[in-house]
């Protein structure tokens, strides 16, 4: 395609996008929307969308362009803000170059007076109808620019989309779902200055038509992938049209582009689609292609943790026992989790000396590896590189590598500090540290947590250094993963609170949240199946009584939920009754017997089921296999459940539906007479047609209770 044309077109499985570019105006993204026959004239769209000029306007409309700007008279937020020492403060670039090609096209922009050139990046994965897209700021003048904001490419929301789903939380409760509603006169913002993708406010969102569900409506699903600082903000305007920016958010002075240096924004990631089931879908199936580290396609192991089963007590004998349990239960991964490296023997101390503790491990970690390995099991360990204990040998040696400006108090979370990993001392000695274990050891795997948000993150100088901060940890990653290419990272901020599309680039294993309370999980694990599968979701089978909430829930329940994710556990089996873990056992089996194709499966949330009654079901991308999970954390207001229907099926195809629970019985004991179901190796053969629309009857269950279901084509 020529760059004197107007119009560029991508389409995809099920949309089609054109983005439009007037007498060498910037562009705008003129439709995305029900995917365009090949013979359709672009041209009338705008013929169509031709508007009004009203009285008291600009003589020309402010264009909504994927680059807005306040001397166009745009009101929204402008893309840009930065000037040098306060000159250059008002800019106007123009287009003057266009490259395109089948999946992708850079738009060149120029202002000459402001000496600043930008390239707007979109690239069209057609597989998945996801545009991504970013910016590239390049400083051509000789002197710093000062950059207060750059925005990736600004995405139009269409007429009526007006209700905002955003994911929110905190510390043991992530990924709860917020809606909230867009009028002109508020704009809605989602911002994150914690350092980090956050429990608090995840960085993406959806936007659609009002009242979107699973099945209805259309919806504008947003992802930024940036583990750190963010903003992202949503406005219906005055004039009737509504957009989306998202941004990395910058601390004041944080980002000054040098002369003849280029910057460059976080990925934007979009798509479009009808319904969030099919938006959810489609995230996963991009992230899956295009993200996630390779190893992930791999079948994941099932492992053990240490931390609610010893926490802090590394004591030989213990975690001997644990390892012997674990094998016995037939878990493939043991995760060694804080407390075994230098001064570790409670939170307040250690952190930054990433050197086994002798008082505890005499000889190393050799033995405690060695019998992991002779139980057939891989080797995990947890380490925290970006943080610094007071009490420790690195702090004393150098205090000056903490994020904190030495002239104010410090501010400490969980007894602990932020370690400078922008000064090039300071990560070369964590680096070096983290690679010397990696190769002592045979260590396939880090749980990297992050316990501690970044406040006040400036160095000695005052200088804020949150974004530094996080391109250091990726750097640090990459460097680590490059020579130690076998190594499996499994992302972790006291819980759900660092998952997010760059982190996942480096990470194939995000650890969901450190509340291992079954119906907490419920929760939060359908909240997190919006934007990620169900195959990088850590899910472990805690306690009978869950550490964080104190509630009390049976073996099966707890198995159950957790077979939403990639299972493990973390109490300690070798304490475990005999019949607990007796009752666990079988679920080991159906972990391994499913998780190849939940790797590549669909998930469904089943809609329209009463409060307290959810349905989640992943299907295999054959249709050939799925599991249902059907669990009720509020007795119901009537007395029969009314039938459920599953999804995604092949309507012809014919199908074994089964009870997968190992507590058939103790769940008739709720009824006089229990389905048919429910009974010891029953099943029932229907079509996919039957399952789908007609539905199957549910038992009475229980409050706090879980049904799964499996759902198989005959001849699978
Ligand atoms: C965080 C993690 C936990 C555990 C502890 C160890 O809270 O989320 O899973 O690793 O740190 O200190």
């Amino acid at each position: 395609m020529s760059s004197a044309e107007k119009f560029f077109r991508f389409d995809g499985q099920k949309t089609s996008v054109i983005l439009y570019s007037g007498e060498a105006t910037i562009p705008t993204l003129l439709y995305w929307g029900e995917k365009l026959p090949a013979a359709f004239e672009a041209q009338e769209l705008l013929l169509l969308g031709e508007r009004p000029l009203t009285f008291a306007a600009l003589e020309r409309e402010a264009p909504l362009s994927l680059f807005p700007q306040e001397s166009e008279g745009f009101l929204g937020s402008p893309a840009l803000a930065a000037h040098r020492e306060g000159k250059h403060a008002i800019q106007k670039l123009q287009l003057c170059d266009v490259q395109s090609w089948e999946d992708g096209c850079t738009f060149q922009l120029e202002d000459q007076n402001a000496a600043l050139r930008m390239n707007l990046q979109l690239r069209w994965s057609a597989h998945d109808d996801f545009l991504t897209s970013w910016s590239e700021l390049e400083n051509l003048g000789p002197e710093t620019l000062s950059l207060d904001h750059l925005a990736c490419p600004t995405l139009p929301l269409l007429p009526g989309e007006n209700e905002v789903l955003a994911l929110g939380g905190r510390w043991a409760g992530e990924f709860r779902w917020e809606r909230s509603a867009l009028t002109p006169n508020l704009a809605l913002s989602i911002e994150q200055r914690s350092g980090r993708s956050g429990p608090e406010h995840f960085p993406g969102c959806v936007i659609g038509t009002a009242g979107f569900d699973e099945t209805h409506g259309s919806v504008l699903g947003l992802h930024l992938a940036w583990s750190g600082n963010y903003k992202i903000r949503i406005e219906r305007l005055r004039d009737g049209r509504g957009y989306v920016q998202a941004a990395g958010g910058f601390m004041p002075g944080e980002i000054q582009v040098e002369a003849g240096a280029r910057f460059v924004t976080p990925r934007l990631m979009a798509t479009r689609a009808m319904g969030l089931e099919a938006l959810s879908q489609r995230f996963h199936s991009f992230l899956r292609r295009e993200i996630l580290p390779t190893w992930t396609r791999q079948p994941r192991p099932l492992l053990v943790n240490s931390w609610e089963a010893v926490y802090f007590d590394h004591e030989r004998s213990r975690l001997e026992a644990l390892v012997e349990a674990a094998a016995a239960i037939g878990a493939e991964r043991f995760v060694l989790d804080d407390g075994w490296f230098l001064g570790r023997r409670d939170d307040r101390r250690g952190l930054g000396d990433w050197q086994v503790d002798p008082g505890v491990y005499p000889e190393g970690l050799r033995p405690l590896i060695d019998l992991v390995h002779e139980n057939r099991m891989s080797f995990g360990l947890w380490v925290e590189p970006e943080m610094i204990s007071r009490d420790s040998q690195l702090f004393r040696a150098h205090p000056e590598w903490v994020l904190q400006v030495p002239a104010y108090p410090w501010l400490e979370a969980r007894h602990q500090l932020v370690l400078n990993l922008s000064v090039e001392a300071a990560y070369a000695a964590i680096k070096e540290q983290l690679d010397a274990l990696l190769r002592s050891y045979p260590i396939d795997f880090l749980k990297w947590d992050m316990n501690r948000i970044l406040v006040m993150a400036g160095d000695q100088e005052g200088r804020a250094r949150a974004w530094q901060q996080t391109e250091a940890v990726y750097r640090l990653m990459d460097e680590l993963r490059s020579a130690h290419p076998q190594l499996e990272i499994e992302t972790c901020a006291s819980g759900g609170g660092r998952v997010d599309f760059e982190i996942l680039r480096r990470c194939g294993r995000a650890w969901t949240s450190d509340n291992n309370d079954p119906l907490e999980r419920l929760r939060i694990q359908a909240g997190f199946s919006l934007f990620f599968p169900p195959e990088i979701m850590g899910a472990h089978v805690g306690s009978e009584r869950a550490h964080i909430s104190g509630r009390r829930s049976d073996p099966h329940l707890r198995a159950i939920v957790a077979l939403q994710g990639q299972l493990g556990f973390e109490l300690d089996l070798s304490r475990s009754a005999e019949a607990e873990r007796a009752a666990l056992v079988p679920y080991v089996a159906l972990y391994k017997e499913h998780r190849h194709w939940i790797a590549s499966s669909r998930v469904f949330r089943l809609p329209q089921l009463r409060p307290g009654l959810a349905g989640l079901g992943y299907v295999a991308a054959a249709q050939d296999r799925s599991l249902w999970w059907i669990s009720s954390s509020a007795s119901a207001p009537v007395s029969q459940e009314e039938p459920i229907k599953l999804r995604g099926l092949a309507p012809e195809q014919r199908y074994r539906l089964r009870v997968e629970n190992q507590n058939k019985a103790e769940l008739r004991r709720f009824m006089q007479k229990a389905p048919r179901l429910l009974e010891d190796d029953a099943s029932i053969i229907a079509s996919g047609a039957a399952l789908m629309h007609g539905g199957a009857s549910l038992p009475v269950l229980p409050p706090e209770s879980c049904l799964l279901l499996s759902c198989h084509r005959l001849d699978a």
